[in-house]
């Protein structure tokens, strides 16, 4: 591994420490731009939480109250999708298997209805573009929707991308861009010298940089040569997922679906995907029969048809999770120190605007206004110790 040089003279060489969605995608407008860009990796490319996610592009339906300011920056993101989509499929050569169909709420029994309700009214009180079905417009729309579906909130513009197939078009785009991967790679420290990054240690080698952007999902605390205002407090939020195969000639359903504790959502290529726990287990890796048995159950209640699928594949991912569940971009105390990281929920969704935005600071300095709110030091601004420890 050699000393970092810039491709051409004025752009900055940069060492991006994890190759997930931020890491491959920041690096590859960063490459395109004439950086000499190294990204480096502790296990394989895109393989934690991108390759974890369900690929929602879902700003509307999973606004939370309290997330106002989080909903602005989630709906620039998904406005940007579709093009970003198009740049990407031709930068990569390939398919990112878009769907636009929309994300179908149902309410299982007539129970859930009343709450069903409250959500769509708190949506509506935000102008979100939602509409309401009864059970059976529901049903029009997904034929194999449970009988006792009593009622259902479409949202049109939440779509899916499948998101591993995003992992490797970023990989194919940074790699077309002259970006240089190293997988099984794990950077060791941040060199900071006289408050500035100077680059990373990498098998206990320096390696110089202009700059560094941390990237490293829920292991972006975990990286040594910070102070403590400089280390984004993101930790690992556990999510057990599973998918089923459905015939891709006869597909049981088209839309993204959600209902009590569940959602589902089918690939063109006939996967059907049903996620999510929310566990605060740190980094526990189990698969555990009651996680999986809810999943399948909550499923089975709102699409009985998924019983005599074949299960495919069940898998453990770890959400990077900041302390206020939005994420952390753009420059740190340290300078020439970049993060992107501390997505939560939300890393697909956010892939468009984090990579404009970040890779814009990082070119020119000019700090968008859609991510300055969202910067490390809110942490600080609000009081709170970002003190060594382990994240919070
Ligand atoms: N955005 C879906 C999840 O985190 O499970």
């Amino acid at each position: 591994m050699s000393n970092a040089i810039a491709k051409e003279p004025d752009r900055p060489s940069v060492a991006i420490i994890g190759a997930g969605i931020c890491g491959l995608g920041i690096g590859w407008r960063l490459a395109a731009a004439g950086c000499r860009v190294d990204v480096f990796e502790r296990g394989a490319a895109g393989r934690e939480a991108s390759w974890a996610a369900a690929g929602m592009l879902a700003a509307q339906v999973e606004t939370e109250p309290g997330e106002e300011a989080l909903l602005a920056l989630n709906l620039e993101s998904q406005a940007a999708w579709p093009a970003f989509a198009r740049v990407l499929e031709a930068a990569s050569g390939i398919d990112l298997g878009y769907r636009g169909e929309g994300t179908l709420v149902v309410a299982a029994h007539r129970d859930d209805a009343a709450e069903l309700r409250h959500t769509y009214e708190f949506h509506r009180s935000l102008g979100l573009d939602m509409t309401w079905l009864t059970g059976g417009q529901a049903r029009r729309l997904e034929p194999h929707l449970a009988p006792a579906v009593s009622a259902a909130v479409l949202s049109e513009k939440d779509h899916q991308v499948d998101n591993r197939q995003l992992v490797l078009a970023l990989q194919a785009a940074f790699s077309r861009a002259g970006g240089t991967l190293h997988e099984h790679t794990a950077v060791e420290a941040v060199d900071v010298a006289a408050g500035r990054a100077r680059g990373v240690q990498v098998d206990g080698r320096a390696v110089a940089a202009d700059m560094v952007l941390l990237a490293a999902g829920a292991w972006s605390y975990d990286i040594d040569g910070l102070p403590p205002a400089a280390r984004p407090p993101v930790r690992p939020l556990k999510g057990q997922m599973l998918s089923l195969r459905m015939d891709p000639r006869a597909p049981i359903m088209d839309h993204v679906l959600w209902g009590p504790g569940i959602y589902i959502v089918p690939r063109r290529d006939g996967t059907l995907i049903l996620g999510a726990t929310v566990e605060d287990k740190g980094f526990d890796r189990d698969l555990t029969a009651g996680g999986i048995h809810r999943l399948l159950e909550a499923a089975w209640e709102i699409l009985p048809q998924i019983e005599e699928l074949p299960i495919e594949e069940m898998w453990v991912g770890v959400r990077p999770t900041s302390r206020d569940d939005a994420p952390i971009l753009g420059p740190t105390p340290i300078e020439g120190l970049v993060v992107a990281t501390g997505h939560h929920r939300n890393g697909v969704l956010l892939a468009p605007l984090t990579i404009d935005a970040v890779s814009a600071f990082v070119l020119d300095g000019s700090l968008s206004p859609a991510i300055a709110p969202f910067g490390i030091g809110r942490f600080h601004a609000q009081g709170a110790t970002l003190a060594a420890g382990g994240g919070e």
